[in-house]
Parts: C-alpha cells; structure tokens; sequence
C-alpha cells in the first residue's frame, strides 16, 4: 500500500516549518488533533509529568509515573521542548510488531538506522515490550504523528495495521515508531535515552546504569 490512499488534509507545510527545531510544538499538536478528530484531544497530555514546566524547558530529565498509563493507552510528554510518546503496548499489539505481514512493509524493521540506544536496538525498540517511549517528530518534516493503534481494513486508510500515521503527508509508523516504505518519512522515529525507575517510574533524559547514549547521535530527529 502506497500513499495513494491517504488524502493529505494540508498542503506542504510553510517554509517556517521547514526544520523541526523552529516549530511551534502546540501549534503541530493543534494541527494532528483537527485531523485525526476530538477523540484524539482527549489524549493524556503532560499529566503524567512531574517536573514543573520551567524545570523542563531546562532539559531536566522528566520522571513519568507509569501506573497511569493504562494498556493500550498512550500519553504524551515534553522532554527538551519534544513531545515524547509513551505507550502501554498490550499483548496483541506486541505480537503484530513481529508479524511477517508488517515487517515486509516497514523501511527499516531491524532498526539498522541508529535512531535509538542499543538497549532498545530490539525488535520492541523499548527496554521492556510493553513500553514504548519514542519522540513524537515525524522524521519527514517534523509534524506530530498521530495515535491510531488499532488495526482496520479502512480507517484511516486501507488495510491499516495499527500504529501512527502522519497528518502532513501520510507517513505511516508501526507501533514501535517504524517507518513504512513508501511514505515520505526516511527514518523510524527516535528512541530518547530513558530508564526505568523503581516503584513503576520511567525517566526521559537518562539512560540505565552502564549505558551511554547521546541523543544527538541519532542520525535524525
Ligand atoms: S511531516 Fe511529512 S509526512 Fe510527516
């Protein structure tokens, strides 16, 4: 399946909008909620932050509380100015990331491309299945992608798998943030340095003991 299915409900974006560092972050939030529809602002968004706000514009890593976020459910917060997605994967979703069907139509499914640590190198790309945590910036032009994680024969395009599907021009994404072939988008999206906390806290901005990871490194956001 081809982009031909999807119908982009914007044209290309400004030229403002060219480079993600220059993006207004809430202005691409508004933009993915008009089209993937109301349900979609009733995402959980920042509410499982802890830091206070001027503490994260200062890059402070950002402790989440995972008790919060229910299976099958996605929340999103902001890490350095980013948003970061955070999803409950449950176990059907888990088994379609390793289907045959999916893996022949994504770009990169062994993540070959360094867009993540190597403790998430995996075919979960996440420290653990059932969490994924990935910076929510489509690797096209930088547009926020969105949340549609079940799989339908024709929403919101055909034969639709599960996973995230970019507003601007129909990037498509799996639920490990893997990117399709044949979509604009070049690269899967970033995997942010994190680490699992006790008492069922995850923190962004840092990686587990041992690990080093710089997430400039990647090869693009
Ligand atoms: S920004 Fe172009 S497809 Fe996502």
């Amino acid at each position: 399946m081809g982009t031909s299915h999807f119908a982009p409900p914007y044209g290309a974006p400004h030229a403002e909008d060219a480079t993600p560092q220059r993006r207004d972050f809430m202005k691409l939030l508004l933009r993915s909620g008009s089209v993937v529809g109301l349900a979609s602002l009733a995402w959980p968004f920042l509410d499982a932050m802890e830091p206070a706000r001027d503490t994260l514009a200062a890059g402070a890593p950002v402790d989440v509380d995972l008790s919060r976020v229910a299976s099958g459910q996605q929340i999103t917060v902001l890490w350095r100015g980013k948003p970061v997605f955070i999803v409950n994967r449950p176990p059907a979703a888990l088994n379609r990331l390793r289907e045959p069907q999916l893996l022949a139509r994504l770009r990169d499914p062994g993540s070959d491309v360094r867009q993540q640590p190597a403790y998430a190198d995996n075919w979960h790309r996440s420290i653990v299945p059932e969490y994924a945590v990935m910076v929510g910036i489509c690797t096209h032009l930088g547009c926020l992608p969105g949340y549609l994680p079940k799989p339908n024969p024709t929403t919101p395009v055909n034969d639709w798998l599960g996973g995230y599907l970019c507003p601007c021009h129909g990037s498509k994404y799996d639920l490990a943030g893997r990117v399709f072939s044949g979509v604009p988008a070049p690269f899967n999206l970033p995997v942010p340095p994190y680490r699992l906390l006790g008492g069922n806290k995850l923190r962004i901005g840092e990686n587990p003991p041992g690990a080093r990871f710089d997430f400039s490194s990647i090869v693009q956001l």
